[in-house]
């Protein structure tokens, strides 16, 4: 199978979402701002890009903060830190020739002069972009990962994932069913329950917002929990918790139910039950594993292309969609892998 490359236009100005404000809890369209530039040049060893798909991530919220973090903020009035798919214009390094599709670091613009720390993959598979930047971007590769390096799946271990109908979610559902677990999904409306047991193959799935968490979850989880693969943190992480088999294996993956870090949210404590149920609770990073991304990438375009994994994407058009985009991972509004075709 064939994809035949995008047609690109070459602007004659490079537009960046600079961000210009320091966020307080989610990011809102006010903290960027659209700014035209001259169209960069690469020196010996960079490559110029022009960026086809920018991808949306709840990672960047952490990007834009001045909080304590894994990776520094961006500084105010540079453009806005992003992954992105874009196709080589003009290369003056030898890894790297004209025509070449990039994922990598390339930033919500136009263009982006890159170095090779800054690619992470070519993104050659036959696949259409939008699937490659949903696969292969963070999201397919930290579903991939984390739940094999922190979850260690066993055939028969029933499986708990929240947002389970996004894009790490859902992926992270369909390799665990793959992988023999039984699998619950908890997601946050009634289409979304239904599109996790119908698309993403979840044994059974909840609302999280209206159902009964505590008894509605012990109901399809008669046997307790062995794996919870969490992306939300807060009163879920605290109630599923509460349902782990002894030797069970938290993942945390992401915090998206916290609003912010600053005062520090309280709540149970929790140090009981990772005592008394001896439990593995592991924080996972995906950027930490970089070295692992070409084997993941291609394990997940063949399961994309045998049929084993499917992929939704939610495409929004014209980089001045960018500003408001993140808002939207966090009202639940998006369906599929969030990204911008520009
Ligand atoms: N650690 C890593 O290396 C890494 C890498 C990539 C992603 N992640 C994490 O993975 C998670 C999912 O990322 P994604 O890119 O796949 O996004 P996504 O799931 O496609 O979109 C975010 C989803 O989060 C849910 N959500 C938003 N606010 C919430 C709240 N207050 N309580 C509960 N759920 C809420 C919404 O789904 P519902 O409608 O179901 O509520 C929303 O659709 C994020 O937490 C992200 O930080 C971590």
């Amino acid at each position: 199978m064939t994809v035949p490359l995008p047609s690109y236009d070459l602007p004659a100005t490079n537009r960046q979402v600079q961000l210009v404000r320091r966020p307080q809890g989610v990011p809102l369209a006010e903290d960027f701002a659209l700014s035209t530039q001259a169209v960069p040049s690469p020196r010996h060893g960079e490559v110029l890009i022009r960026n086809l798909l920018l991808s949306v991530d709840p990672a960047q919220r952490g990007w834009a903060s001045a909080e304590a973090n894994y990776a520094s903020p961006v500084a105010l009035g540079s453009p806005m830190r992003a992954l992105a798919i874009g196709m080589v214009v003009e290369s003056l390094c030898p890894d790297y020739q004209a025509g070449d599709c990039l994922y990598g670091f390339f930033g919500w613009q136009d263009y982006a002069v890159a170095t090779p720390d800054q690619i992470i993959l070519k993104a050659h598979h036959p696949l259409p972009l939008e699937a490659q930047l949903a696969l292969f971007g963070i999201s397919g590769i930290t579903a991939y990962l984390a739940l094999t390096l922190c979850g260690r799946p066993q055939a028969g271990d029933t499986l708990v994932v929240s947002t389970a109908a996004g894009s790490v979610g859902s992926f992270v559902g369909q390799l665990g069913k793959h992988m023999g677990c039984h699998t619950i999904g908890l997601t946050g409306s009634d289409d979304k329950v239904a599109r996790c047991q119908s698309r993403y193959g979840y044994d059974q799935a909840l609302n999280y917002k209206t159902a009964d968490l505590a008894p509605d979850l012990q109901k399809l989880a008669p046997q307790g929990v062995d794996i919870y693969f969490d992306n939300t943190g807060g009163p879920i992480l605290d109630t599923v918790l509460r349902q782990m088999n002894v030797a069970g294996r938290i993942v945390q993956c992401g915090t998206a139910s916290i609003g912010s870090w600053s005062p520090l949210p309280t709540g149970p404590r929790n140090e009981r039950e990772i005592m008394t149920r001896r439990l593995t609770w592991s924080g996972f990073i995906v950027l930490d594993h970089r070295a692992r991304y070409a084997q993941a990438a291609d394990d997940m375009a063949r399961m994309a292309l045998d049929g084993t994994l499917v992929y939704d994407t939610h495409v929004l058009h014209g980089i001045e969609q960018a500003p408001k985009a993140l808002s939207l991972l966090y009202s639940g509004g998006n369906h599929g892998k969030l990204m911008i075709a520009v």
